[in-house]
């Protein structure tokens, strides 16, 4: 048992954040239909952390210029506008998305080990989740705690001494990461037959811009909160938007 004069504090946390979307199965099937015709007028996509020989497809990484997705990009900024003001972030700078995608993974596809440069958050969004159709996995970022890792009594096991981390994907459900944070999907095993057995998910990056920039970044297809707000969206947003309607 602690002792009275013993005091501990927390240093270096590893936040994950998550929701499930009250709208999510409106949305998803709202887009779902849309993500299958963005696969067919692009059936090679790209190639990134993906399985292709296996039929996987990694969309191109401007869905969030997309007005089609835009009521899910929507819901993703008011989440991150969440996540920046809980971390105490300089309302001087706002969340700012230059990236987001659709993976389909089939039958076997996963997407290996891997973590997102340029970006300060990552977070995935789920539109398809069939049983048993690959869980997000996370490990500890620190890989010096695992040179030597210690015995626990496992009915005393605290979540914040955990190594690894898998999370249940599930549709409608909003994850939150650090893009530094080193991550996986493990294969899709799911016994459903065609288009049903699709692990079908949403991943983005976001960073900080200032509020009064007024120019964005030339070399990023970056988007603010008000660019998707009803009517026309700014200039520079409807400029870089992408109407494939
Ligand atoms: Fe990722």
């Amino acid at each position: 048992m602690a002792s009275k004069r013993m005091n501990k504090e927390y240093y270096y946390p590893t936040q994950v954040y998550f929701t499930d979307l009250h709208d999510g199965e409106e949305l998803n099937g709202l887009v779902l239909p849309d993500i299958y015709s963005w696969r067919r007028d692009d059936p090679e996509g790209l190639l990134r952390t993906n399985t292709p020989q296996l039929g996987a497809w990694h969309s191109p990484t401007d869905m969030h210029i997309r007005l089609r997705y835009r009521p899910l990009v929507a819901e993703i900024f008011e989440f991150m506008h969440g996540v920046y003001d809980d971390l105490g972030y300089d309302p001087a700078y706002e969340p700012v998305c230059d990236s987001m995608w659709v993976n389909i993974n089939p039958k076997y596809s996963h997407n290996r080990f891997h973590s997102h440069p340029h970006a300060l958050w990552s977070g995935v969004y789920y539109i398809q989740t069939p049983e048993h159709c690959g869980l997000l996995y996370f490990n500890d970022p620190r890989p010096q705690a695992q040179v030597l890792t210690p015995y626990y009594d496992p009915t005393r096991r605290r979540m914040e001494t955990w190594n690894e981390v898998l999370y249940q994907p599930k549709a409608g459900r909003l994850i939150v990461f650090p893009a530094w944070l080193g991550h996986a999907v493990q294969p899709n095993l799911s016994e459903e037959a065609g288009s049903a057995g699709d692990r079908i998910s949403v991943s983005f990056n976001f960073y900080q811009r200032r509020r009064d920039a007024t120019v964005p970044n030339p070399n990023r297809k970056e988007i603010v909160r008000r660019d998707l707000d009803d009517g026309a969206g700014s200039e520079t947003f409807m400029d870089r938007a992408i109407d494939d309607q």
